[in-house]
């Protein structure tokens, strides 16, 4: 497995030592310079999902560029990391969720590599959209690492940037949506299209609008992020250390 780890709100400093690669794809320039990180004896890829510093929107990152580079540089395997609300009541602020099924909400983004050209049309399969061994190995980890994180969830994906109206949540709930958030979409799909596994974890960020109490603040949601980071480390770590020691490129 070579993997690569997409970060997004609150995850641009989970690794330490970064040699950036300058680049480019045929779908213009990723969010950021992808860094090659190194876990212990493992090698891998970090690309922040909004750039660093955090300043793309969600509806405004080159979904299609990021997969692109990664995939270029020789990924076979992404790891996303999501910052979410959480709409069913069960779940709690600060929870780690590793969801199973997503919603598409979103609009107006480049969603897909088959899109005219000389590109192939692809209809991929996606009735599990998070199918493949790296949810698996993920789940494990985060026994393996005693860091709860909640298996199976659905997270549905709304285009932001601004958060939902409280009716929008109760709609979201309605259609079986247990997690909110922006960004696990288009992402998932490209992925999938790329031919990559592509499992995420999701980092409960706050209650969705109207499931808590009062208005939703950008500042709690920061410090929340913020003190969350350790475990998903741990985990990210434990993942890595569960692969085969004896392959030096990662991975
Ligand atoms: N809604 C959408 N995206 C989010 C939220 C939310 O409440 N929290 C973190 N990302």
């Amino acid at each position: 497995m070579k993997l690569a780890i997409i970060g997004g709100s609150g995850a641009l400093d989970l690794f330490g030592s970064k040699k950036k690669l300058a680049m480019t794809t045929p779908f213009g320039a990723p969010s950021d310079r992808p860094c090659e990180v190194e876990f212990g004896p493992h090698r891998g890829w970090f690309l922040a999902r909004h750039g660093n510093p955090h300043r793309v929107a969600p509806h405004r990152v080159n979904y299609r560029a990021n997969i692109h580079a990664l995939k270029a540089l020789g990924a076979d395997s992404i790891l996303a990391i999501n910052a979410v609300g959480a709409i069913n009541a069960d779940i709690d602020t600060g929870e780690l969720v590793i969801p199973d099924q997503i919603i598409d909400y979103t609009s107006g983004r480049a969603h897909t590599f088959s899109d005219g050209g000389s590109a192939p049309l692809r209809h991929i399969d996606f009735t599990w959209p998070y199918a493949g061994p790296l949810r698996q190995l993920l789940v494990q980890s985060a026994a393996d690492a005693g860091v709860a994180a909640r298996d199976g969830a659905c997270h549905g994906v709304v285009q932001g940037p601004r958060l939902e109206t409280a009716a929008e949540i109760r709609r979201l709930k309605a259609d079986g949506c247990d997690l909110v958030g922006m960004t696990a979409m288009p992402e998932a799909a490209l992925a999938r299209e790329a031919g990559l596994d592509y499992a995420s974890l999701c980092i409960v960020a706050n209650p969705a609008a109207g499931v808590g109490e009062g208005a939703i603040s950008e500042e709690d949601i920061r410090s929340v992020l913020a003190r969350s980071m350790a475990r998903v480390r741990k985990l990210v770590v434990k993942l890595v250390e569960s692969l085969d020691p004896t392959d030096p490129r990662i991975t």
